[in-house]
C-alpha cells in the first residue's frame, strides 16, 4: 500500500489524508501525555482500545441523532472520519467535582455538582489550554454565539446520554472533554462532533468502588492503566469476558 500523506501528529493520534476528498484517517497511538505535555509515557495497547471504545460511543451517539465526524473503523488502530475545521475550543462537561475544577474552587474531589456544568478552554498547547468564557470566544471569533449555543446544547445532550450509557456498565461519568468541527455545505457551516471519546478524555469511576478507569491512572501514577482501559472496553462488550 502506498504511504499516505501525514497531515498532523498530535499527542495521542496521527491524522493522514483519507481515500476520498473530505476524509481523514485517524491513527490511534499508544503515547500518553499529561499536564500539558510535561509528563510523557506509553500505555501499551491504548490506541487499539481507544479506537474501539470511541467507535462504540460515536455509533451510539449517532443513533440518537448527534451529528459526528465518524464514518467507520478501518482496522485495529485506524478509523475513517470526515475532515472538519476544528473549533479551537475544548468543551468540558462535569457531573462531579474533580481535577482542575476541584483544585480551582477548593472542592473535595468526588462531590456531586448541583447540575451538569460546562466549561470552555481555548485550544492552545503553548498556553496550556486556558479556561475562557463565552465572551472571549465571541470576541476573538473562535466561534459565533449561534454556534456556541448549538455546541453547548449538544454537549448537554451528549452528557445525558453518556451518563446512561456508562451507568448501564456500572461506571460514573465524572467529567469529559468534547471537540467540535465545522463542515461547509452550500457555504453554510454545519457543526459535527469530532476527535475521540475514550478514557483519555473522560473521568470514569467504578460506581461501587470509585476505582478510576481512565487516564488519571497515568496522570497520578496509580498503575494499571492498560487494565483500566481494558475494563471499560470489556464492560461495553468490546472484549471477550475474562
Ligand atoms: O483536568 P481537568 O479536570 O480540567 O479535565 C476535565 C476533563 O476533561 C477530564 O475528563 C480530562 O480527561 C478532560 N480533558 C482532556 N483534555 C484536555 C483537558 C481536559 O481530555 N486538554
Amino acid at each position: 500500500m502506498t504511504r499516505r500523506r501525514q497531515i498532523y501528529e498530535g499527542k495521542a493520534k496521527i491524522l493522514y489524508e483519507g481515500p476520498e476528498p473530505g476524509t481523514i484517517i485517524q491513527y490511534f497511538k499508544d503515547d500518553a501525555t499529561a499536564f500539558n505535555n510535561q509528563k510523557k509515557g506509553t500505555i501499551n495497547g491504548k490506541g487499539v482500545l481507544n479506537n474501539r471504545i470511541s467507535e462504540h460511543i460515536y455509533t451510539r451517539l449517532g443513533h440518537i441523532g448527534i451529528p459526528h465526524h465518524f464514518i467507520r473503523r478501518l482496522n485495529m488502530r485506524e478509523q475513517l472520519v470526515r475532515q472538519v475545521e476544528i473549533v479551537p475550543i475544548e468543551v468540558i462537561i462535569r457531573n462531579v467535582a474533580a481535577g482542575t475544577l476541584a483544585k480551582r474552587l477548593g472542592l473535595e474531589e468526588g462531590t456531586p455538582l448541583p447540575r451538569a456544568l460546562v466549561e470552555y478552554c481555548y485550544k492552545d498547547d503553548a498556553l496550556g489550554d486556558p479556561l475562557v468564557g463565552e465572551d472571549h470566544i465571541e470576541c476573538f471569533g473562535w466561534a459565533s454565539n449561534e454556534e456556541m449555543r448549538d455546541i453547548t446544547e449538544m454537549a448537554f445532550r451528549i452528557n445525558d446520554f453518556m451518563c446512561g450509557l456508562f451507568s448501564a456498565i456500572n461506571i460514573r461519568l465524572v467529567d469529559f472533554k468534547l471537540e467540535f468541527g465545522r463542515v461547509w455545505e452550500n457555504e453554510y457551516p454545519r457543526l459535527l462532533l469530532a476527535d475521540e471519546i475514550s478514557p483519555d478524555g473522560c473521568r470514569l469511576w467504578d460506581m461501587e468502588s470509585d476505582e478510576k478507569l481512565d487516564k488519571d491512572r497515568f496522570r497520578r501514577d496509580l498503575g494499571g492503566e492498560v487494565e483500566a482501559y481494558q475494563e471499560v472496553a470489556r464492560r461495553f462488550g468490546l472484549l471477550p469476558e475474562g
